[in-house]
């Protein structure tokens, strides 16, 4: 695949992504509610839940969306161990069933909180999807319930991922070159 960014190496490329966000949202569809209520971990997963989106709406749900704001690396390359909710939802979850989306479950402070709130707030129940999960930089004991890729401890940008705000808006996924 063609790349313009020489100090990137590819790691996953834009088809494959789409070709496993495919899959993913037959899988959704099969087990989760039409109506689910779509809560998307801003900024890094924005990209991915695009698309993810427009595949469960192929796949025939009919999803209503919120998003909500969730911090803890700053523009460092390594969780400062807190979890900030930045911005919050406005939908009221009481009752409903909630699918949480993020980019990557990491240490998985992020999805433990995100999960914590939404049940803490009513839901009626409380999935979750990433699009990378690092499987061996778990902190929290938490699985998510669908996942695009399992990857490596490598640090990754691109697809809405980003190194210190750079790098969002490359179509595939890849990591930084050191040296
Ligand atoms: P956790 O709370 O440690 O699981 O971190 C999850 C969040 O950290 C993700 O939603 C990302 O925003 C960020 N993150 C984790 N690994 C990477 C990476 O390799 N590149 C960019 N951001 C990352
Ligand atoms: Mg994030």
């Amino acid at each position: 695949m063609k790349n313009d960014f020489p100090e990137i190496d590819v790691v996953f490329d834009a088809d494959t992504i789409a070709d496993r966000i495919e899959t993913l949202a037959t899988e959704i569809a099969d087990k989760l509610p039409d109506d689910v209520l779509i809560v998307v971990v801003l900024k890094g997963s924005f990209v991915f839940a695009a698309d993810l989106l427009r595949g469960l709406d192929r796949a025939g749900m009919r999803p209503r969306v919120d998003f909500i704001t969730l911090s803890s690396y700053g523009t460092r390359t390594e969780s400062s161990g807190t979890v900030e909710l930045t911005r919050d939802i406005s939908e009221d979850v009481r009752g409903r069933s909630v699918m949480i989306v993020d980019d990557i479950l990491d240490s998985g402070r992020t999805l433990a909180f995100a999960t914590d709130l939404m049940t803490a707030r009513g839901a009626e129940s409380v999935h979750t999807c990433v699009l990378l999960d690092k499987h061996e930089k778990r902190e929290v004991s938490i699985e998510a319930d669908y996942i695009g890729f399992p990857v490596d401890d490598l640090f990754v940008v691109g697809y809405g991922i980003d190194m210190a705000h750079l790098f969002r808006s490359l179509p595939f996924i890849g990591v930084v070159r050191q040296g």
